[in-house]
């Protein structure tokens, strides 16, 4: 059964790449605001359980066709782990490096300026 939990208020997460942490029965959960939305994943790392949430926020490098191309999107919405580096999309919980990977996301829920996770 799914119940919602009260995380924050808006404002604890009002600017671009601001989080929260916090706990929810027993479960480590961070609230991200990336491009103007709140999105809400487990800390915890797939790789060997490090805090995942507790890393820097990053963009992604991509290779183009020439494969001596590299390019930085600059858009950070993903987390690098500050244990073994592997990164991960905050708004998907999708392993930018493997796709074997992700990490458990949850519905947020804003109202009256109060942020809510349902899980
Ligand atoms: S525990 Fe996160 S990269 Fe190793």
């Amino acid at each position: 059964m799914t119940t919602r939990h009260h995380i924050a208020s808006v404002e604890d997460v009002s600017e671009e790449g601001s989080r929260v942490l916090t706990e929810v029965d027993g479960v480590e959960i961070a609230i991200f605001r990336v491009n103007e939305e709140l999105y809400a994943m487990a800390n915890y790392c797939v790789h060997q359980g490090g805090p995942l949430c507790e890393g820097e926020l990053d963009g992604r490098v991509s290779v183009g066709e020439d494969p001596l191309e590299w390019k930085y999107d600059g858009e950070e919405r993903n987390v690098l782990c500050p244990w073994h580096g592997w990164k991960f999309d905050v708004t998907t919980g999708e392993s930018i490096n493997n796709d074997r990977y992700k990490i458990p996301t949850y519905e947020v829920e804003v109202e009256n300026g109060e942020v809510y996770v349902l899980r």
